[in-house]
């Protein structure tokens, strides 16, 4: 492993801060959706979440005893630019510069996600959104205002958390604010969240911050399903349409001529502009590094034409396994599940030697050094009535992953920082407080949240110890 890899921890403002409308912060498309009925698991929200915003000096104490080396966080757009742009509001300013400096005051690097989704609803409701192209000018302000107040002592910036995940939840599955149905609004707004990230990498090495940039792609590395050619050829045109559509925009300034053709033929989509490829290849070139959340992998086959199509089933969003449908473009692809590995109780693949296979791949198609910004395992913890939570699973999900990137590393491939997703528990989006991430144990039945250390925190406190 090299030395420089950093060993951290990360988080999201929605899902941990709570203090949803205090000290001038606006309301986001998240603190809206979550109050239409129906949409989240039995009706949750971050109103609240970990109060971390009141109590982050405790959560940092937590990780300042584990040794935590570097620990990820994004800022909320409402905090800080209250009207979407304009007045930036001071309260907002202090409270990460206070996080900020109590972070580095105990050690801790940290690290900020630029954009996890938690859009200003006044930008929503004035032109759409992501679906705008008017989000750019936008965006890359709302940048520039972190960049000016935090670049001084932050050195690590993820402009976009999962672009494709924010937009094809919103666009193409109704799961995720505006829940607007349209493959032409879905492919657009990915284009646009590109731009974003080209303009903000652009503007950072013009301003000449000492730092460096990249953005966090959702990276699910895929296998076809046999030796057989056409699930082979379905393999690589899925991964053409969606795993590379996803990452060449943002790390290679172009999308995969399969792909392109495709969505043109089919949706005369994406939109391009004069000027966008430019703008998208030299942001390309000066961009960092590439930003992965790992959790599973896909097994690809071929999908006759009569095959299934994207809808069908529902997400498993309540935690009672053997929920997984196949889902497909009908005459293209279809994934299935793997026979091979083991599900968790949310049907997600768990597969750690997938991280090795996909960023081995990643060096070879892009040859830039890779963020671990998310890794971990979502599950039911117990709470013993000596206060204890032995979360053996969770050691073993997260050292079987980490074994996998030593041998990544070997492999000849730089890997900067790990993260685990998450540090404290928190609130994941659509499927409540329930599902647990962290070392942290939340009681979120408590009044006073109790934070109790979960034995995954002493594990990784000794792992870091060691260095590994
Ligand atoms: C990633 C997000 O998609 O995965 C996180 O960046 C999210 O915000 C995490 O919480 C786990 O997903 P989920 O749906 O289990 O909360």
């Amino acid at each position: 492993m090299s030395k420089k890899t950093l060993w951290g921890s990360a988080s999201a403002a929605y899902q941990i801060e709570g203090a949803y409308k205090e000290d001038g912060k606006s309301l986001s498309i998240w603190d809206n959706y979550v109050r239409i009925p129906g949409k989240t698991y039995k009706g949750t929200n971050g109103d609240v979440a970990c109060d971390h915003y009141h109590r982050y000096k405790e959560d940092v104490k937590l990780m300042k005893e584990m040794g935590l080396q570097i620990y990820r966080f994004s800022i909320a757009w409402t905090r800080i630019l209250p009207n979407g742009r304009g007045e930036v509001n001071q309260k907002g300013i202090d409270f990460y510069n206070n996080l900020i400096d109590e972070l580095i005051a105990n050690g801790i690097e940290p690290a900020i996600t630029i954009y996890h989704w938690d859009l200003p609803q006044c930008l929503q409701d004035e032109y759409g959104g992501w679906a705008s192209r008017k989000i750019i000018d936008d965006f890359t302000n709302y940048a520039s205002v972190i960049f000016e107040n935090f670049a001084d002592r932050v050195k690590k910036f993820i402009v976009m958390n999962e672009p494709a995940i924010f937009i094809n939840l919103a666009y193409l599955l109704d799961l995720h604010p505006p829940c607007d149905k349209d493959p032409v609004k879905a492919l657009n707004g990915y284009h646009h969240t590109a731009l974003c990230h080209a303009k903000v990498v652009n503007l950072y090495k013009e301003k000449g911050y000492d730092g460096i940039i990249g953005s966090s792609i959702a990276f699910g590395p895929t296998y076809p399903a046999s030796d057989d050619p056409k699930d082979i050829e379905a393999n690589k045109n899925h991964n053409d349409l969606h795993v590379w559509w996803e990452m060449d925009i943002y790390f290679k300034g172009e999308y995969p001529k399969y792909g392109l053709d495709y969505y043109q033929k089919k949706f005369n989509a994406p939109v391009i502009e004069d000027g966008d490829y430019e703008l998208l290849k030299s942001a390309a070139k000066k961009n960092d590094f590439i930003g992965i959340n790992y959790y599973q992998t896909a097994v690809i086959a071929y999908n006759p034409e009569d095959g299934v199509g994207s809808e069908g089933g529902k997400m498993n969003n309540d935690g009672k396994k053997g929920q997984f449908v196949e889902r497909g473009i009908p005459g293209i692809y279809k994934s299935i599940k793997n026979n091979n590995v083991e599900y968790t109780d949310w049907d997600w693949a768990i597969d750690p030697d997938g991280i090795r296979y996909g960023m081995v791949q990643l060096k070879e198609r892009y040859g830039q050094p890779i963020f671990i910004s998310e890794n971990g395992l979502g599950a039911f913890d117990k709470l013993e009535a000596d206060g204890s939570i032995n979360d053996d699973y969770r050691i073993k999900f997260i050292s079987d992953h980490i074994d996998a990137i030593k041998q990544a590393t070997k492999e000849g491939v730089d890997v900067l920082a790990y993260c685990t997703w998450s540090f404290t528990d928190l609130l994941s989006w659509l499927n409540g407080y329930q599902k647990r991430y962290g070392f942290v144990h939340i009681d979120f039945d408590s009044k006073d949240l109790t934070r109790r250390k979960k034995k995954s925190y002493h594990w990784y406190k000794d792992f870091i110890k060691n260095n590994g």
